[in-house]
């Protein structure tokens, strides 16, 4: 297969032109960037419009790798879907109580009998259909048409226990497996998930509820979660109420997700919005979250299962997203990133009532490294810490975690930032002799900061700034290790 073009921008590109930036013309700049953000409406949902390839259409997707604004590109489909099939003739009803696993079960296992014949498309029409987990297959289109709810089931044993992710060694919350996912593939290509804004609701109370009263016996299983699989498209849909985090691709690559609606509860514990998680080439646009834990977080493994497996996150794209979280971050990179996080490019992020904007989270144990991220013109609205790095909370899977593994955290670039009603300065805390270097920022504009909290709270971390607001920590004052024409970042 012809490898998906590399869209990621240099990233260090421009410093040389920010040092000429007079403040004139930054202050303009700043200004353009509130007033455009004050346009965004809390609950904006950016538009969904592009122009289509026909000749794609019938399998219900389609795709413009032209568009600069837009890494729709990295999903290439393969198939034309010359099979189209409804779910009522696998005996679907959509009456919201009917348990439709064995329909889904039987149109999944029809459709993967036309994988070499052309692919397939599964319609799921208007209605309510209450299923266990089911498993997607390859040369494959779920198309959930408008008003199509998917409902999880409130059964336990409809999302079965599987083996954990090497890469964790364990279940994320409790030793041993973990529960499928309400929607399921693995070894899979060329798989799309769409419709029109039709919805999979997890139905997530029950999996909280054991969460909280301590019931839950093995991990909780995600809403859509796609493994070891490539050629991905998740588009035009809205995700409801995920019992853990809401979708999660795991060793994949190539794979857009776009024009998503992602809502849970704010206080619904760990439902992050979408977790690309030891996966490359990730494209993440236009999508509106709420949920009670990170809105998109970038993971690549935990602590020696995670060394051991080594398989990075790289060259993920994340751009014209929003939401809020009140508990947790708008961008999180980690904290299980010891398979190491690279390339990844944020652009474009609204985050509003938030306890941090952007968040780095690594510890001791971790091993890996997070290197070369861009994140820039993010917007913040009530937000009590919008930039933090942080070593972790004594967060391991085990006892055989290795104290001397120690992540490298270098490279990471934040520019031009807005926010508005912050409560407090930066907090930077690196770890002992594995300081973060190379932190460097460029037009950081943050406001509503009471005087007393405007002070960088930053403890071994290096790298430099330009034109930031509140000013900050001495470690990154002036141009510290950000200077020079290039701006070579170290490679690690
Ligand atoms: C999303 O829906 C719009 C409107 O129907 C359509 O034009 C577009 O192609 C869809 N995009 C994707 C990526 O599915
Ligand atoms: C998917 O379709 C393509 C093109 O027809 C074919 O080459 C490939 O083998 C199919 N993949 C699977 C897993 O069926
Ligand atoms: C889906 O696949 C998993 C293995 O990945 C298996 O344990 C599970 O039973 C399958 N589910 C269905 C409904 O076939
Ligand atoms: C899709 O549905 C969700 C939930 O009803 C709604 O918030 C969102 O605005 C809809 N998206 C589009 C593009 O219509
Ligand atoms: C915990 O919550 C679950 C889901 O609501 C419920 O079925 C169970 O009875 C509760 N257990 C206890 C000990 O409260
Ligand atoms: C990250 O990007 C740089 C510059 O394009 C490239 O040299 C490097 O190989 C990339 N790293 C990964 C892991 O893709
Ligand atoms: C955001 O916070 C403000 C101030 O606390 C509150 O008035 C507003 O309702 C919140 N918005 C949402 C969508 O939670
Ligand atoms: C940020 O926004 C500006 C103004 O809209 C745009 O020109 C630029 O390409 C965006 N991205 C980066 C990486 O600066
Ligand atoms: C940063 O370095 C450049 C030379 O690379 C120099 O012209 C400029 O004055 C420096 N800026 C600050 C704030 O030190
Ligand atoms: C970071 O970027 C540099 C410069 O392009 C590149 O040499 C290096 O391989 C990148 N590091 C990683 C881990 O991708």
């Amino acid at each position: 297969m012809v490898p998906a073009k590399p869209l990621f921008p240099p990233i260090w590109d421009g410093f040389k032109g920010n040092h000429r930036c007079s403040w004139a013309v930054l202050s303009l700049v700043l200004t353009f960037m509130a007033v455009s953000w004050l346009q965004i409406n809390t609950k904006a949902v950016f538009p969904l419009s592009f122009s289509s390839s026909t000749a794609q259409e019938e399998s219900g997707f389609a795709t413009e790798s032209q568009d600069p604004n837009s890494c729709i590109g990295f999903f290439r489909p393969t198939s034309k879907r010359t099979k189209v099939v409804s779910i009522t003739e696998f005996g679907g009803i959509g009456d919201g109580k009917t348990s439709n696993t064995d329909a889904f079960k039987k149109a999944l296992n029809f459709c993967r009998g036309f994988g070499e014949k052309g692919g397939s498309r599964l319609n799921i029409p208007a209605g309510q259909w209450l299923t266990g987990s089911f498993n997607l297959t390859s040369n494959f289109t779920l198309y959930l048409e408008r008003d199509a709810v998917i409902l999880g089931s409130q059964d336990v044993k409809e999302w079965p226990v599987i083996a954990p992710l090497p890469s964790y060694g364990r279940g994320r919350e409790r030793l041993g497996g973990r529960h499928i996912s309400l929607i399921h593939g693995d070894a899979l290509t060329d798989v799309v998930i769409t419709g029109e804004n039709g919805t999979i609701d997890g139905q997530g109370k029950m999996w909280w509820e054991m969460w909280w009263n301590r019931s839950l016996e093995q991990t909780r299983g995600h809403l859509l979660e796609i493994m070891n699989s490539k050629n991905i498209l998740i588009s035009n849909l809205t995700f409801l109420n995920s019992p853990f985090w809401t979708i999660h691709p795991v060793y994949c690559s190539d794979v857009v997700i776009k024009g998503l609606t992602i809502l849970a509860p704010l206080n619904a514990p760990n439902t992050d919005g979408i977790d690309p998680d030891s996966s490359t080439n990730v494209c993440i646009e236009d999508c509106y979250i709420e949920s009670g834990d990170d809105l998109v977080a970038v993971k690549s493994g935990w602590d020696q299962y995670g060394i051991t497996t080594a398989r990075p996150s790289s060259n993920i794209i994340v751009r014209r997203v929003s939401g809020t979280t009140p508990t947790c971050s708008g961008i999180g990179i980690g904290s299980e990133m010891s398979g190491g996080i690279s390339n990844i490019t944020v652009d474009g992020f609204h985050v509003y009532n938030a306890s941090s904007g952007i968040r780095l989270k690594t510890d001791i144990g971790r091993g890996g490294y997070i290197a070369n991220i861009s994140l820039s013109n993010i917007t913040m609205d009530n937000v009590k810490v919008p930039i933090r790095f942080s070593r972790g909370a004594n967060d391991h899977p085990d006892e055989g975690w290795d104290p001397k593994a120690l992540p490298i955290v270098k490279g990471i670039v934040i520019r031009n930032v807005v926010g508005v009603n912050i409560k407090k300065g930066p907090v930077l805390e690196g770890i002992e002799n594995a300081p973060f270097q190379d932190i460097c920022m460029f037009n950081v504009k943050l406001e509503g900061i009471e005087e007393a909290h405007r002070k960088w709270d930053c403890n071994l971390v290096t790298g430099g700034s330009f034109g930031v607001f509140p000013s900050p920590c001495p470690s990154l004052q002036g141009n510290g290790t950000c200077t020079g024409e290039t701006h070579e970042l170290p490679s690690v």
